[in-house]
Formats: C-alpha cells, structure tokens, sequence
C-alpha cells in the first residue's frame, strides 16, 4: 500500500473503491508537465527567501527533471492510491531524492497547485488554438481569393433572396473566426493570473516572492485573493464559452457544406479524404467530417453547462467537486483543437462548382429587388414598386420565364416608368456589384475585404 502524503491524521486505510472513486490521476496526468514546471519555480523561489537551502532546491529541480523525463518517455507508473498528479509527482521525488522531496511542499497547497497547473496548461491550449483559427482564416482567405467573381444565390430563409459573391458568404465566416479570435484571446488575458502563493485558501505564513513565481512563468497579474485564487474557474467556464460560440460558427458552417455538397445542390465538391462511402450503397460518399463537427458541438456545450453547474452555489473556497472541471475542460479543448485542424485542411480541398452556383443564383427571381429599386430610383415610392415588381414576378412565373427574359414591353406593363436600362439592372453582376459600400457583396467590395482581412492576419494593418 502506498503511503499517502495525509496519512498522518488517518488510522484505517481509504476503502478500495473510495480511492479509485476519488482519483483524478485517471485524466489529471495530462497536466504533468505544468505541474513539474510550476514545481521548480516554486523551489527556486522558496531557496531565494531562504525558505529552504539552495542545495535542497538544486536535489528537488534535478529529481523534479528527472520525473519529467520518466514520464516524457512513457516510464513513470501512475498510481491511483496517490490520487492525482500532484501527490503522484511529489511521492516519486521523495522515493528519488530522499525526504527533502518533502521541502517542496512548503508554502503550497493542493488547492493553489491544482489552479496553477490548469491555468498553465489552458494558457498554452489556448495559444494553440488561436495558431489554429489563424490557419483556419488563411485557407478561406486563400478560397475566397481564388473563387473571387462566382456568383451564388445568397439566401433568407433558405430560399433564393439575392445574388452574392461566394468569396463574400466565405467571408462572413472570416468575421465570425475573427470574433472568436477576440474572445479567447481576451480570455487569456484572465487566465493569466497567478493563483500559486494562495495556499491552501488563506495565503501562507511564510515569506514567499509571489512576484518572481509569476515574473518566472510569465503571468502578469498575481492573484489579488488567495480565497478566489482557489476557488475561481471563471477563466475555464470564458474559454468554454468561446469554444461553444466557435463550434455554433463551424456547426453553421458545417450545415452549409452539407447541403452545398448534396446532389440537389451540388454547390461545391468535398475532396474524398474527407468523406467516407456506405457499406450497402455503392453510390454514396457522405460528407462524414462536417456531419461529425456539427456533432461535436453538442458536447462543447454540454460541457459549458457542466461547468457552470458545477460551480454553482460553491461555498468558499475549495471543494472537492472542482476535481470535475477537468474532464469537461479537456474535451473541450481537444473536440475544438480536432475541429479546427480538419476544418482549415478540408477548406482548401473544397471544390467549387461555379457554374451551379450560377445557374442557382440566376433562377428564383434572385434580382427582383434590383428592379424595385430601380422603380425607386425613378420616383416611385418603394411600397409601390414592390407591389409592381411582385406582379412582375406572378407573371414570370405563369410564362416560365426569368426576370432578364422579359421583353421591355411586358416590363411596361407593370410599370410604364421601366425604360430599356432596366437590362443593365437585371443580370447577376449588375446586381452585385450595385452593392458597393462596405460590407456589401460588389466585386470591390469583397476584394477590399479579403485585403483589408490579409493585412490584420499578417499584423501589417
Ligand atoms: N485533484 C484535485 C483537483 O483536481 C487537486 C486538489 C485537491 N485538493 C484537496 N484539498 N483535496 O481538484
């Protein structure tokens, strides 16, 4: 049986199940490296204040590297009866290095090690995660130039409403990575903050530098609280927020794709490293990775909620239940790290069908509201020519005809005020390229957007 680090005030052992039931070495090894490296820091600034000899703290940091190593290379045995990365670290360097491995523990507490160890760990997550979106953003930058001119249907309701650029609808999801962009980035800002110093929930009696421990592993901020330096998972419950609003973006995304890729819309191609077929029916390939991704997202958010419940109604400060946030916390991180990095390489393998796409925009009377407008243009109120317009639509769809097909005699008979320019006005670039301020759909519009997006990905803006 191994000895546990609290053994002293216990004199029956932890029942068998209890200690299973209570570990967290199951998924908390995962933080090991942070906790090694929060470890050494915290023995070089005990050996500063002369908490501890500088010899004591040059046998801990070397048996502390030695650990990492182990563990590096696959040989550290983690055990249960040790309950988490904390003790299974801290047993193993007394083993190694005697019972001045037990220096280490000075001025600590589970409680503060625990939040330092998440929030390295997060810190570093989060730093991935915007490489990644920035990946992401490139590849529909790189799609968005490339395709630059294809005419889509955009829509409202899901039915035909106005043409659009498809650069332009690839851009609306630039804008929505961007934000997320914004909100893990302003995130970091709150996770790093330094908990370590806070002790067990009161702070310590020993004259410790907190300053050094957070100027040596870069945080900017230390903790102003040593109550809610233990007790605060905000930061975790802001990054599950953001990862949630992410995957809502690639959900939507992903839906597109769907449906883009279906025969009814055939839109665009999903290269087949993305796909897979079906066991009975020869003629299928399914677009197997956006369906998984709009999937996922129900567990990011599920684990949002288990958070948020998980912290709620907490008395101060530490409670064992915060043990919880770890597992939510990590399948968060790695179901967005897994979308993200299939997303940003399937957008580049997208094929683009700009002819079906054209076709699709040239149908559904998609410039009908360019010939109200129009209308307008000559004087009559918008109400008025609506109403026009509308019956011109009754009347194409009674003939089997498209808006640019009618001759100008029978767009007189709607309106006497629609001359022959009213051509000029019908055909998809025309449409289009009517929309030129900013943020609207034209050719230039779009191409300044795509640079103006290019110039802040590169930091040249
Ligand atoms: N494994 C624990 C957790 O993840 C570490 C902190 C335990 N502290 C305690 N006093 N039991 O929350």
């Amino acid at each position: 049986m191994t000895e546990k680090p609290w053994q002293g005030r216990f004199s029956q052992p932890t029942d068998a199940f209890v200690e299973e039931f209570t570990a967290s070495i199951g998924f908390d090894q995962r933080l090991y490296r942070y906790d090694i490296e929060g470890s050494i820091v915290h023995a070089r600034m005990l050996a500063r204040q002369g908490i501890i000899e500088n010899a004591e703290m040059e046998a801990i940091a070397a048996g502390l590297k030695e650990i990492l190593d182990q563990i590096e290379a696959g040989d550290f045995e983690f055990s249960v009866a040790l309950e988490d990365i904390h003790m299974n670290v801290e047993a193993r360097l007394t083993e190694r290095i005697g019972p001045v491995g037990g220096k280490l523990h000075t001025a600590r507490s589970r409680n503060d090690q625990v939040a330092l160890d998440i929030r390295l760990y997060l810190r570093d997550e989060v730093r991935e995660i915007l490489a990644f979106l920035d990946r992401l953003q490139r590849a529909l930058l790189d799609q968005a130039e490339k395709h630059l001119g294809v005419i889509m249907p955009g829509f409202t309701h899901l039915q035909t409403a106005q043409p659009i650029l498809f650069s332009h609808h690839l851009m609306a999801y630039f804008e929505m990575l961007r934000r997320d962009r914004q909100r893990f980035a302003e995130g970091l800002r709150r996770i790093n903050v330094l908990p370590l110093g806070s002790g067990a929930l009161a702070g310590t009696t020993f004259p410790i530098d907190r300053e050094f421990v957070a100027r040596e592993l870069g945080f900017d901020e230390v903790g102003r609280n040593s109550l809610d330096g233990v007790s605060d998972r905000d930061f975790a419950i802001e990054f599950g927020a953001a990862a949630a609003l992410l995957m809502m973006h690639l959900s939507r995304f992903c839906e597109e794709l769907i449906l883009w890729s279906s025969a009814e819309f055939s839109f665009i191609e999903l290269s087949d490293a993305f796909c897979t077929g079906s066991s009975i029916m020869p003629q299928k390939k399914n677009p197997d990775v956006p369906e998984l991704i709009r999937g996922k997202t129900g567990r990011v958010y599920g684990n949002l909620v288990a958070l948020l419940t998980l912290m709620k109604s907490l008395p101060l400060a530490y409670n064992k239940d915060m043990q919880e946030d770890k597992e939510p916390l990590f399948d968060t991180i790695d179901t967005v790290k897994g979308s993200l990095k299939v997303f940003a390489a399937m957008v580049p393998a997208i094929g683009v069908r700009a002819d079906r796409m054209r076709s699709a925009a040239a149908a559904g009377f998609s410039t009908a509201t360019d010939v109200a407008d129009y209308l307008v243009r000559k004087g009559l109120p918008f109400r008025e020519a609506h109403e026009a317009v509308g019956k011109t639509v009754r009347y194409c769809i009674e003939q089997g005809k498209e808006l640019p097909a009618l001759t100008l005699e029978e767009f007189r008979s709607f309106s006497p005020k629609i001359e022959a320019d009213i051509y000029g006005h019908v055909t998809l670039e025309a449409s289009v390229n009517a929309r030129a301020a900013t943020g609207g759909t034209a050719l230039a519009a779009v191409q300044s957007a795509i640079e103006r997006a290019r110039r802040e990905l590169d930091g040249t803006s």
